[in-house]
């Protein structure tokens, strides 16, 4: 399927779509305390995004049983809400959510420490989440898509962290999940090339360890093979011809 190219008038209903969602983010990333269950934060996130008069777009999303991904740990995502999950001092959360707003989807995720963490998880997150910044830089009209894999995985590797290579980014905007596929590691061809107007959602997920995974028998939670931790940072981006917007971004 060909990428959509996103008219005038979509974009603005992307860009208030994003900007729901990331308020929504800010909010979670305020309430987050040891001692609350990983249910608390999908529950809180719902009716956050209830409240905007959105509809949470993970929730039943090929049968996802909740609105918030929360993934703690070597849970690299997809993580499932759990009463009996709480969060405990020194842990490392992941939130992956999105929206719809008057048809159109937005899709950020973030990892942040809970209570006081060590350095070298504080680490993990800070280096996920410049990956991201680093693959940003390349997403410019007349680039090619690959060039932001491929600036990403320049980044991580100097710090011998695993790339998730089995999960990957995506094109976004009627759809959670549109063409193109926009993974977080090197590639020997260069992709499609960027154009105005298109809808990204750029999320690398990075181990600490090893970049192997495996799903538990849930069927949805993804971790890293090796038990080590995993951060995961992503926003929904939106190709102009100039510098890239970040729709998510707070
Ligand atoms: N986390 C995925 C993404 O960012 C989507 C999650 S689908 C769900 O593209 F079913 F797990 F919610
Ligand atoms: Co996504």
């Amino acid at each position: 399927m060909a990428i959509s190219i996103k008219s005038a008038r979509e974009i603005e209903l992307m860009r208030e779509s994003c900007k729901l969602l990331a308020d929504v983010f800010q909010n979670l990333e305020h309430a987050i305390k040891p001692g609350m269950s990983t249910k608390d934060i999908d529950v809180m996130g719902e009716k956050m995004i209830r409240a905007h008069g959105c509809i949470p777009n993970f929730l039943n999303y090929n049968g996802y049983p909740a609105s918030i991904c929360v993934s703690v740990n070597e849970e690299v995502v997809h993580g499932i809400p759990r009463a009996d999950h709480i969060l405990q001092e020194g842990d490392i959360v992941s939130l992956d959510a999105g929206l719809i707003y008057k048809g159109y989807h937005s899709d950020m995720a973030r990892t942040f420490g809970v209570g006081e963490i060590s350095k070298e998880a504080q680490d993990l997150i800070d280096r996920t989440k410049q990956s991201f910044f680093e693959g940003v830089k390349m997403a410019r009209e007349g680039n090619h898509l690959y060039d932001i894999s491929r600036a990403i995985d320049l980044y991580i590797s100097q710090f011998g962290y695993g790339i998730v290579t089995d999960l990957v980014g995506h094109g976004i905007g009627t759809k959670l999940h549109e063409d193109p596929q926009i993974p977080n590691f090197a590639q020997r061809r260069r992709g499609p090339k960027l154009q105005s107007g298109m809808t990204l959602a750029v999320e690398p997920m990075i181990n600490m360890g090893r970049s192997d995974v495996e799903w538990l028998d849930d069927d949805w939670t993804v971790v890293s093979e090796d038990g080590s931790l995993s951060a995961h940072y992503e926003n929904t981006i939106l190709i102009t011809d100039g510098d890239p917007e970040i729709l998510t971004l707070y």
